[in-house]
């Protein structure tokens, strides 16, 4: 035997890099399955999804990094076992023979190798398409490219990942039974082939391709991804409840398209959320500069990325405790200087006072108005403290969820008629 055939597979026998590659990724796989189940448990706790635990919080962040930054290395090097396993032969099976067996391993060999792109990949989707929840800790970006940040995306890419990581389980438990039984009841080399030393092996016949198993395996995903979509896996309806609507209120002014938003900091990211519920009443002399507003938010309309139940929750807007923030202010002209977070200067500033969660705050919203033909445009933001208002209380530390919130609001109002 030459030196290179202990590094490389030959028709009889594994090398020592597929015998690594193996055994380094049947550890981390093996590690993964339990520590996702148990941060998923965590996560979806009576206490993490009300907020109200900041310590389980804190905990299924914790396992979830661990989880997520060891899945994106298996996925690293998972790529470049399959790399591998192109460009270094396939040893034969020691029992060509025997055709159902050799088909099922191979059928389930390749479910493995497919699972570990499938899983960790559905994985990382679900990361990138979600925002602010425990960061993978590396330093080379978190989002994969082309993922755009979306709850429904989110939803689908994480019941694909459970879906595929069954698939893996079951794979994985006739894989190894199959190893056992080649053990233990053939008490063949099957299983000493890819363990440390070289058993000894005869010649054995080449390998003989098939598609059988290829189309097995893909017939294996068809059915998983069926049985999903028969469950209802992939439906996002009704996943975000919906709030009650808020009363038409009269106004001056009608607002016919507007936007608030607000943005949070959740673990060093920051996560853009909106009101979907809110009505303004507006009075406003073009003549004199100056009005007034009062803006009535659906608390439960709040959506705000992955953490939308956490944010309606007890600890953060507590929606059926104080199902309405208002924000109560005189318009008038801006005094020189005045701009918007974003340095463009204000034209008017909207000075009262922000009642939320029971607490009063004087809040003064800088914003640009523009006035013509009897159209209205404002864009306005300001930045308030949650711990203002008592949001977050069992945050403490900003670690977790920062103290500033940005509210941004943007409209569009016609004169009533
Ligand atoms: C998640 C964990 C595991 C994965 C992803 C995995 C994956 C694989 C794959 C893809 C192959 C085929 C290599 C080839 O192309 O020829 C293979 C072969 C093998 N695996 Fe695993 N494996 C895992 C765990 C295990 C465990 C726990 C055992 C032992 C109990 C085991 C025993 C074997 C043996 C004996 C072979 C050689 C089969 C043969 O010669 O036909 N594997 N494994
Ligand atoms: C081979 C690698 C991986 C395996 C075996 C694996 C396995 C699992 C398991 C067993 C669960 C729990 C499922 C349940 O509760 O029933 C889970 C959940 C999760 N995993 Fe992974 N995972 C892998 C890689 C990754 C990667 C790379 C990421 C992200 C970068 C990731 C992100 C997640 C997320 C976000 C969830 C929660 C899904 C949800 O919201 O329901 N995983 N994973």
């Amino acid at each position: 035997m030459t030196d290179a055939t202990l590094w490389t597979n030959t028709n009889e026998r594994y090398g020592a890099v597929e015998k690594l590659f193996h055994w380094t990724l049947a550890v981390a796989i093996i590690t993964m399955i339990p520590l996702g189940i148990v941060a998923n448990r965590i996560a979806h706790s009576e206490g993490v999804l009300t907020g109200a635990d900041a310590g389980a919080v804190a905990q299924a962040a914790f396992l979830f990094s661990i989880h997520k930054t060891l899945g994106v290395l298996i996925f690293i090097v998972a790529l470049a076992r399959v790399l591998w396993s192109l460009a270094t032969p396939r040893p034969a099976p020691l029992h060509p023979d025997r055709r159902v067996e050799t088909w099922l391993a191979k059928t389930v060999h390749l479910l493995l190798y497919g699972s570990l792109i499938l899983v960790p990949l559905t994985g990382w989707i679900t990361h990138s398409a979600a925002s602010g929840f425990a960061p993978i800790w590396w330093p080379f970006g978190q989002d994969l490219p082309l993922v755009p940040e979306s709850p429904r995306v989110e939803h689908v890419a994480a019941s694909l990942h459970i879906l595929f990581e069954r698939v893996l389980a079951v794979a994985l438990v006739l894989h190894v039974a199959g190893a056992l039984k080649h053990r233990f009841v053939d008490r063949d080399a099957t299983l000493q082939r890819m363990t440390p030393g070289q058993p000894a092996v005869p010649p054995l016949p080449p390998h003989r391709r098939s598609w059988a198993a290829p189309a097995a395996a893909l017939a294996v995903w068809a059915l998983a991804l069926g049985a999903g979509a028969a469950l209802g896996l992939y439906r996002t309806e009704g996943a975000v409840a919906s709030a009650p609507a808020l009363e038409t209120v009269a106004s001056d002014w009608t607002v016919t398209e507007g936007t608030l938003a607000l943005t949070v900091t959740n673990f060093g990211n920051e996560v853009e959320g909106s009101f979907g519920d809110w009505q303004a009443a507006i009075a406003y002399d073009e003549g004199t500069g100056t009005g007034d507003v009062t803006v009535t938010i659906a608390t439960g309309s709040v959506t705000l990325g992955g953490v939308t139940d956490q944010a309606r929750g007890p600890d953060f807007f507590d929606v059926p405790g104080f199902p309405t923030a208002t924000f109560a202010a005189g318009i008038a002209p801006a005094a020189a200087g005045e701009a918007l977070p974003d340095g463009t200067p204000a034209t008017h500033v909207a000075d009262g006072t922000l009642t939320l969660r029971g607490a009063e705050v004087p809040v003064a919203l800088p914003v640009l108005l523009e006035v013509s033909d009897g159209t209205a445009r404002m864009r306005g933001a300001v930045t308030v403290d949650r711990r203002d208002f008592a949001i977050g209380a069992g945050y403490e530390d900003e670690a977790t969820v920062g103290f500033p919130v940005v509210i941004a609001v943007e409209l569009t109002a016609e004169r009533t008629e």
